[in-house]
This record gives C-alpha cells, structure tokens and sequence, in this order.
C-alpha cells in the first residue's frame, strides 16, 4: 500500500520546476555527461567503493535510439579505460531495443557486452517491470552460449518466479551465473509478486540464500539493514567474507574486479555511512552511478513508477542524519 504522503510528494514534485527537480535528483544523479560521472567516481574511489554506470534513459520508441546508448556505453568503456576506474556497466535491455525487436536488441547489446570483453569488463542487465523478465534472462543465456560469460542479469526478491529464476539459471549456467539480486523498485502486481515489506523482504532474503548456496556470483543490492544483516549471517555461514577466497566447492572462476564471490551495492546518495562502514570491514561496496541528459524524465518516471520514493527523497532532505549520501 502507497501512503497519502508518499503520493502527495509525488504528485507535488512532478508539478515543481525543472530546477527543483534537478536540485532534488542531484543527490541520486551523477549530471548530465560523462566526465559528471568520472568526477564522482574518482571522488567515492577514496572511501574504497567501486562502481557500476547507467547511462539513464530506458524504453526507447525506434530501434534507431538504441544507436545512442550503443555509442555512449562504448564511450563509457573508453573512460573506464582511460580514468583507470574501477568500474563496470549497468544496461536496460529495452534502451537497446529488446521490446522493439529482440533480435535487433540483442545484436546491439552482443556488441557492447564483446566489446566490454575485449576491456576485461563486466556488463550488468538491470532487470526492468515483468514485460521483459524472461526476456532479459534469455539474453544473458544466449550471449553465454556464444562464449560471452562477462554479463550477468538482476533479479527482484519481490518476485513470485526469482527462486525457480534462480534454480533454472543454476541448471543452464551452473557456477557462471552471476547475479545481482534487489527487491525490484517496480510496483508489480499482487498475481505476480509480494506486496507487504515483511513478505518482500524474507523473499528477498531466501533468494540470497539460494543464490550462495548455488555457487553463483551474488551481489546484494540493498541499503535495507535485514537485507544486509541476513546477507552477512549467511555469507558466515558459507565461510565467504572479506578477503577470503570463495571457499564454496561449487563456485564459479574468481573474477577480476570481483569479490570473493559477493559484493554490496547501493544507489548514489543512499545511505553512504552505511555503504563506507561495509568498505571498511573489508567488503567489496559497488555504487550504482547514473548520468545522462535525460536525468529529469528518470527522476519523474522513478516516482511515478513507485511513489514511496517520494517520501525516501523526503526524508532525505528533511531528516538528512537518517540518510547522508
Ligand atoms: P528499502 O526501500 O526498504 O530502503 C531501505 C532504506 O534505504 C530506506 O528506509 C531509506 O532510508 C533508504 N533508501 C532506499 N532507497 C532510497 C532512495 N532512492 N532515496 C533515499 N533513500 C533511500 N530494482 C530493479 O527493479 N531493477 C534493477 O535492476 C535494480 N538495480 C539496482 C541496483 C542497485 C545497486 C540498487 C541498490 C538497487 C537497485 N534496484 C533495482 C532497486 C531496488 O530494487 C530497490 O527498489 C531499492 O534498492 C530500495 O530497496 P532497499 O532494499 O534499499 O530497501
């Protein structure tokens, strides 16, 4: 259930100016270009974060708007290069034109994920609304069937399917998945998903375990302390933290630019105290960077799509000592 001052936030945000909205996202969003991203990647560097980049935009309305995302996640990887960052890529299946024409679609994100080899780089699918699951886990098989094991695919806690997701990943892929597991910003249908915290969260929680018990790469995206606390008794109890080689007999090949099979991720500007007391115990912390001209349409769309945003962002900016960036 979505609160009335959850709603109100919203409906009063996407009637402010642009101006307050940029002043409002610039806390979530790195800026407009690339070097807005560079800048912050080599400022979080000293707390001992790495990182993932989005360049923002999503469904796209002609297969030719995937040309731009191509082109400038290519860019991305010539920064990763150049800066020496520590860093990988984030993509939205449907900027590449995956609900346009799958092929199509796929022959773009093929191209970028080899490109992303050639760099020794790995490229994340951002999981997006329940049109495109199954689709975007097919891709993520495909391309490791052609040799392209550098890429791996999000899953959301709040899913009915994430476990059977999970289980039949484990039998196509075996230790090569490679996961990063959310709750799912997307408010989803109650057919479909978990709609209470408590039911979102245990969810969430059984598919970490699932996923270490599996062998896989995992990586827990969350800045929710019973995500986090369960991730680590669990992780303690496969023996895994930090800097101990994946003792797991089923384990996947240990990456470059990887944990020893885990990692924490969060969103820029949620709940860096948090994230840097993770880093100083040794964990590896990955902060999702978004940047791109399009950062108003992602602002208001991330509202719309799931209005209890608008009283995180809220409290953020009227209680920040609950939540510094
Ligand atoms: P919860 O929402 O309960 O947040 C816990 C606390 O964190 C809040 O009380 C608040 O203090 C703080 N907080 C969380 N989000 C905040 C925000 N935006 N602003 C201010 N404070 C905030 N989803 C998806 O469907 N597909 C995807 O591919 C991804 N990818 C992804 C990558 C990374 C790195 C992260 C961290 C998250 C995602 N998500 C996602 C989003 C995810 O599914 C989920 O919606 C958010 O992380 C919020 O859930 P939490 O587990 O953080 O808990």
């Amino acid at each position: 259930m979505v609160g009335w001052f959850s709603k109100s936030i919203v409906a009063m945000t996407i009637r402010m100016p642009k101006w307050f909205v940029r002043w409002v996202s610039r806390r979530y969003v790195a800026g407009p270009k690339l070097e807005n991203a560079v800048q912050i990647m080599k400022r979080l560097s000293k707390e001992g974060a790495c990182f993932t980049i989005d360049v923002l935009g999503e469904e796209i309305l002609t297969i030719e708007e995937a040309d731009f995302f191509l082109r400038e996640y290519m860019n991305v990887i010539s920064a990763i290069s150049e800066h020496k960052l520590d860093a990988n890529l984030s993509i939205k299946p449907t900027a590449f034109g995956l609900l346009i024409d799958e092929k199509i679609g796929m022959k773009k994100i093929e191209k970028l994920v080899r490109m992303a080899s050639e760099h020794d780089l790995f490229v994340r699918l951002d999981m997006e609304d329940h049109r495109v699951t199954t689709a975007t886990i097919q891709v993520v098989l495909d391309l490791h069937k052609i040799g392209l094991t550098n890429v791996g695919t999000v899953l959301q806690g709040r899913l009915f399917r994430t476990l059977d997701d999970i289980n039949y990943l484990e039998t196509e892929l075996g230790p090569a998945a490679d996961y990063r597991i959310c709750k799912g910003i997307y408010l989803e249908p109650e057919e479909i998903a978990y709609t209470s915290y408590q039911d979102i969260v245990d969810s969430t929680n059984a598919c970490i375990d699932r996923m270490l018990e599996a062998g896989s790469y995992c990586s827990i995206a969350s800045h929710d302390i019973p995500v986090i606390e369960h991730a680590k008794a669990a992780l303690e109890g496969f023996g895994m933290g930090p800097n101990i080689p994946d003792p797991r007999s089923n384990s996947g090949p240990q990456r470059d630019a990887k944990g020893p099979g885990y990692e924490f991720q969060m969103l820029l500007g949620v709940r860096g105290p948090l994230r840097r007391k993770l880093a100083k115990a040794g964990h590896r912390t990955r902060v999702y960077i978004p940047y791109g001209e399009k950062w108003y349409e992602y602002s208001i769309r991330r509202l719309q799509e799931n209005p209890t945003l608008g009283t995180q962002y809220a409290k953020a900016f009227l209680m920040p000592w609950t939540n510094r960036p």
